[in-house]
C-alpha cells in the first residue's frame, strides 16, 4: 500500500494536509495523526470495515477495544448516558489526556469496542487532532500508532518506522507533549475506577470525586488467570527488543547496584543501556546512558520514556537497566509502563 506522508508545520498554511487526511478517514481509510499523549492510528470509528484496517495494520489482537477520539464534549450520540461524575470529568479535563469509559449506543460497531458493551472516548487537546476529527465529521477510532507490543510512538519518525506501507496517510506534527497514553477511567461503575494511569493523575481525579480509585491489579504482576478490565493491559506492552530490568531502592544503593550490573553484563560481552534520572546520570561509569529527566520533573521523564526505550533499540543494546521512579503523580504512569516493559522484573538494590 502506498502511504502519503505530510508534515504540518503551520496549522494555517498546512490546513490542506489535514483536510486531505480527513477525506481519507471519510472514505474508510487509515490515517496516523499526532495527539498530545502519543501518535494515533485512526479510521472512522463508526465504519466497521475501516476499523478492521487498524487491527490489520498494527497486528492488534481482535479482543482489544479502541478508543474513540471526538472533537466535542457532547457525546450523547455515542453513549447510553453520561453519569454526573463522568460529565464533571469531561468538563474539567477535556480536551486532554483522559479517556472515559461509558456504555455505548448501537451506532458504535462491535469491532470498535471488541464486542464490549462499553466504549472508551476522549477529546484530545492538539489542534491537528481536533481539526482532523472536525473535518472528518465522525469520531475517529485510534490506538497508538505502533506495531502491537512496541513502545508507543511520540514522534512522526517512529510512526513511519512502524507503519509505512501499512496505512494510507501519515500526518506529522509536533512531538507528543505528554509521552504516555491517556488515563483511562471506567465510569460504567460507581465509584469510577482508573484502568490505566496517565498524565491526569489519581490526585487530579480525586479532586473531582474523592471516591475514584486505581484498579488494584494495576501495579502488580498479573497472574495467569488475571483478567484486567482494560483488555489491552494484559498484553506484553511497551516492550523494546532488549530485555529490561528495573532497579529500585535508595539513591546511593541504586547507583552502586546499577554500576555493578552494567559492569557484569559488559564483561560478559553484552551491550548495556541505562535509563537514568538526570540527578544520577553522571554517576554511571559504563554503558550507554540515557537521561529521562529530573526526579523533580516526572512530566519530563514521561515525555522521554518511550522515545528512550526505542532509541536503545536503534543502537541495539541487549539489556536496559532502568532506575525506578517514585510512584506518585505521573510517576504511577511511568512505573506502570516501565514494569510492563520489564515484564515486572524489579531488583531491590
Ligand atoms: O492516549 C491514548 O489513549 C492513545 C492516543 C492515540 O489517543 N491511544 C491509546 O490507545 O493508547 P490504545 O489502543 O493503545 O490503548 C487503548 C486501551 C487498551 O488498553 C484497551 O484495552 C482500553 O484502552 N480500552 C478501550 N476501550 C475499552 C473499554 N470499553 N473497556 C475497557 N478498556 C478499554
Ligand atoms: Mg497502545
Amino acid at each position: 500500500m502506498e502511504t502519503k506522508i505530510a508534515i504540518v508545520k503551520n496549522l494555517h498554511k498546512d490546513i490542506e494536509y489535514i483536510k486531505e487526511a480527513a477525506n481519507i478517514i471519510k472514505n474508510g481509510g487509515t490515517v496516523v495523526f499526532p495527539t498530545e499523549t502519543v501518535y494515533g492510528l485512526g479510521s472512522d470509528a463508526l465504519n466497521e470495515e475501516a476499523v478492521k484496517k487498524i487491527f490489520k495494520a498494527k497486528g492488534r489482537p481482535q479482543d482489544n477495544p479502541l478508543i474513540l477520539h471526538v472533537a466535542s464534549k457532547d457525546i450523547s450520540s455515542l453513549v447510553e448516558e453520561v453519569p454526573n461524575v463522568a460529565q464533571k470529568l469531561i468538563n474539567k479535563f477535556w480536551p486532554g489526556p483522559l479517556t472515559i469509559i461509558l456504555n455505548k449506543k448501537d451506532i458504535v460497531p462491535d469491532v470498535t469496542s471488541a464486542k464490549l458493551k462499553s466504549v472508551g472516548i476522549r477529546m484530545p487537546e492538539g489542534e491537528i487532532a481536533l481539526k482532523l476529527i472536525e473535518f472528518a465529521e465522525t469520531p475517529i477510532a485510534a490506538p497508538s500508532a505502533n506495531i502491537s507490543g512496541r513502545p508507543s510512538p511520540t514522534d512522526v519518525e517512529r510512526c513511519i518506522e512502524d507503519l509505512l506501507g501499512k496505512v494510507d496517510y501519515i500526518l506529522g506534527g509536533e512531538k507528543s507533549r505528554v509521552g504516555v497514553e491517556s488515563t483511562i477511567v471506567d465510569c460504567t461503575v460507581d465509584p469510577p475506577i482508573v484502568l490505566r494511569p496517565g498524565a491526569i493523575t489519581i490526585e487530579d481525579l480525586k479532586r473531582v470525586d474523592n471516591k475514584i480509585e486505581l484498579d488494584i491489579g494495576l501495579m502488580k504482576k498479573p497472574t495467569s488467570d488475571f483478567k484486567p478490565k482494560a483488555p489491552g493491559m494484559k498484553y506484553k506492552h511497551y516492550a523494546p527488543k532488549a530485555k529490561v530490568v528495573i532497579v529500585s531502592g535508595n539513591r546511593e544503593k541504586t547507583i552502586e547496584k546499577i554500576n555493578e550490573m552494567v559492569h557484569y553484563y559488559i564483561s560478559h560481552g553484552k551491550k548495556v543501556g541505562v535509563l537514568a534520572s538526570k540527578e544520577n546520570s553522571m554517576k554511571y561509569k559504563e554503558g550507554q546512558i540515557k537521561v529521562l529527566g529530573s526526579i523533580l520533573d516526572l512530566d519530563e521523564v514521561a515525555h522521554n520514556l518511550f522515545e528512550s526505550l526505542r532509541s536503545f533499540d536503534d543502537i541495539g543494546v541487549d539489556i536496559i537497566i532502568a532506575e525506578a521512579f517514585e510512584e506518585k503523580g505521573v510517576g504511577i504512569a511511568i512505573m506502570n509502563r516501565l514494569k510492563k516493559a520489564a515484564g515486572y522484573d524489579i531488583i531491590e538494590s
